[in-house]
């Protein structure tokens, strides 16, 4: 068999414990597999004892690696912002995970929140910009605890960065039965960055004919979303709206649980990372009471993303029985969510 190199991140809070799973799954459904998995003491412990959140000789090893899997990342003794942006968001400008995916699909036995949702209505991918937009950090503050204190916080839109992300869109698009591609966006207001996004999609349009182009203000989007699912097939966006409508996006498709995401490099140039769409929860963390089937299903998603798509499709077969059996059964914890999950892939 084939040896993938995989480094691990467990980060903060809820992040190992569902890490742990959603490893156990991977293991299971690819017995041919090698995983020379190396595991990254990242997140609020580190910082606490060495004041570290990346170190750059971290990041170079970690480039080596075929594919990254991560919990999530934030801890509250951590000031805001601290590990996710000299951690996560770091790691997505540095690995140039120009595209973040984030699919949104109600599993069937899975109850929507949404009186018309069901698998047909709600089964989009939202293709999120990864590497611009508000997060560069770009901005800063002035006069900071005086009344007269300005804060900014700039987004970069570059036509390089909107370019690659909506071609990839479209070329998801065209490669999905509806072949619907929505553009969301707020070119109302944010009208240079709005502007270019629009421009470039249009621009992008004649190459692929065969898919349909709509624009849609993210206020408007956000209540599609819960009144008319079946309005959206490929959606892209900028890094923030992206965010926001992802978190929508996994409430209307049974919840943050089961909400997967792929920060992809699609040149392969440096290793994709997989994690759930979710944090690090630390209301629940340390008790066993996190779902691991979004961290699960991100690892699916990294088996589709290095080629081993039958192995992925039974990771999603697996989770679609256990989550449509979910209703007449007793609570479980994390590992035993994780266990059931393997089980149905190992069997
Ligand atoms: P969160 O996603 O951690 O939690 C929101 C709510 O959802 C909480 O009530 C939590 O208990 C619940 N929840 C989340 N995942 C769950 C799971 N797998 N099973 C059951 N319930 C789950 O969002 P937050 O509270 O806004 O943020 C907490 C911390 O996580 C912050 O530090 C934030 O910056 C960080 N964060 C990190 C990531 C990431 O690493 N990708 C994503 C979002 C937030
Ligand atoms: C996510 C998170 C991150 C984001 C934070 C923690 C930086 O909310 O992955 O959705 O905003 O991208
Ligand atoms: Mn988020």
């Amino acid at each position: 068999g084939k040896t993938v190199k995989l480094a691990v991140i467990g980060g903060d809070g809820i992040g190992p414990e569902v890490t742990a799973e959603a490893l156990k799954v991977l293991r299971a459904a690819t017995p041919e597999v090698t995983w020379d998995t190396t595991d990254y003491d990242l997140g609020a412990r580190r910082y606490h004892a060495t004041g570290e959140t990346l170190p750059d000789t971290v990041l170079e090893e970690i480039r080596g690696h075929d594919a990254i899997l991560l919990g999530a990342v934030g801890d509250p003794s951590v000031p805001s912002g601290v590990l996710e942006r000299g951690l996560l968001l770091r790691l997505r400008f540095e690995l140039d995970h120009y595209v973040n995916l984030r699919p949104v699909r109600l599993y069937p036995g899975v109850a929507s929140p949404l009186a018309k949702g069901t698998p047909e209505t709600i089964d989009m991918v939202v293709v999120r910009e990864g590497t611009e937009g508000p997060y560069t950090g770009a901005g800063g503050v002035m006069r900071r605890g005086t009344p007269q204190e300005i804060a900014t916080q700039e987004s970069y839109n570059t036509y390089f960065g909107v370019e690659r992300v909506a071609r990839y869109a479209f070329e998801q698009a065209a490669n999905r039965p509806r072949r619907k591609l929505t553009l969301v966006h707020k070119n109302n207001v944010l009208t240079y960055a709005g502007d270019l996004w629009v421009r470039t999609v249009n621009g992008l349009a004649p190459e692929f004919p065969s898919v349909t182009v709509e624009y849609q203000h993210v206020d408007a989007a956000s209540m599609f979303f819960v009144t008319q699912p079946e309005r959206f097939d490929v959606i892209v966006t900028d890094n923030l709206f992206g965010d926001i409508i992802t978190d929508l996006g996994a409430a209307i498709a049974g919840g943050i649980g089961l909400a997967a995401s792929g920060n992809i490099n699609p040149a392969g140039t440096f290793p994709s990372m997989f994690e759930p769409v979710h944090g690090s929860a630390p209301d629940i963390a340390g008790q066993s009471k996190a779902d691991p089937t979004a961290a699960i299903l991100s690892a699916a998603l990294l088996l589709s993303h290095l080629g081993y798509t039958a192995e992925a499709g039974q990771i999603e077969q697996a989770v679609a029985d256990d989550v449509s059996e979910r209703g007449g059964r007793s609570a479980r914890t994390t590992g035993e969510i994780g266990d059931d999950v393997a089980k149905r892939v190992a069997g």
